[in-house]
């Protein structure tokens, strides 16, 4: 792989919290890398440190230890000024209760990224929208939606700013699997234009549509034969 097209490289990743006297580590020695155009998905029982590492690539929380370079910055050194504009510039992220503003639109709901970056631009809101395929619902408010519907504009608002990467956590856990289905479809075409996602949840069925599947366990990926996800199903 060429460098440019390793979007993100953590090595030795530790994320550790102390409450009282006791230590936690929420992550501990995690590695992962992603590339241009690669989805993969991460499993794990609850507590194994999925959150924890998408807020570490997220740049919403800085690793305790470790190398984390996000498209090339080394983002353990960045401010945290610094960090508000690198996430905004590069990374996207959905969840599974979309925090979408029921008081707006779709298509404000969508604008919004690009009104706090001072880029208003209502025809890429309309472009994008369209590649969602929310046209018809464009003026709709979200309470008005299906959830499907309801993760597309939180897609569509997580990737207005033209990031390299898309962190969803547990995305489709409120959805049916026809849903589920068409949402990976979706990320299958920003996929295809380069964007790097990481998918973190519980439906290994969801997960096995990915490109590679990794599990963690305390804090670090460990290999098939220990899986616990996969023995449950097996
Ligand atoms: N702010 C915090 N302070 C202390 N401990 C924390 C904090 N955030 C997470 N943890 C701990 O870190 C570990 C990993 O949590 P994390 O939320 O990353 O797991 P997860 O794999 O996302 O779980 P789930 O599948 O339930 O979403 C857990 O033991 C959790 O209790
Ligand atoms: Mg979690």
């Amino acid at each position: 792989m060429y460098k440019e097209d390793l979007l993100i490289e953590a090595r030795d990743v530790w994320r550790s919290y102390t409450r009282g006297s006791e230590t936690i580590h929420a992550l501990a020695g995690m590695n992962l890398t992603l590339g241009r155009g690669e989805m993969i998905g991460i499993v794990g029982r609850s507590g194994s440190g999925k959150t924890t590492f998408l807020n570490q690539v997220g740049c919403l929380d800085k690793p305790t230890s470790g190398t984390l370079k996000i498209v090339g910055r080394d983002v353990t050194k960045l401010s945290e000024n610094e960090l508000v504009e690198f996430r905004r510039d590069h990374i996207g992220f959905i969840f599974q209760l979309f925090y979408l503003i029921p008081t707006l639109t779709v298509k404000e709901n969508v604008e919004m990224p690009l009104i706090f970056a001072r880029k208003r631009d209502p025809d890429k809101v309309m472009d994008m929208i369209k590649k969602v395929e929310l046209e018809k619902n464009a003026n709709a408010l979200p309470g008005q939606l299906n959830g499907g519907d309801m993760q597309r504009v939180a897609i569509a608002r997580a990737l207005i700013n033209d990031p390299q990467i898309l962190l969803a956590d547990e995305p489709t856990g409120r959805l049916e699997h026809k849903s589920r289905d068409s949402i990976v479809e979706l990320f299958r075409r920003f996929q295809s234009e380069g964007l790097g996602i990481i998918i973190a949840t519980h439906d290994l069925g969801l997960a096995q549509m990915t490109d590679r599947v990794i599990e963690l366990k305390d804090g670090c990926v460990i290999d098939r034969e220990e899986s616990y996800v996969f023995a449950e199903v097996e």
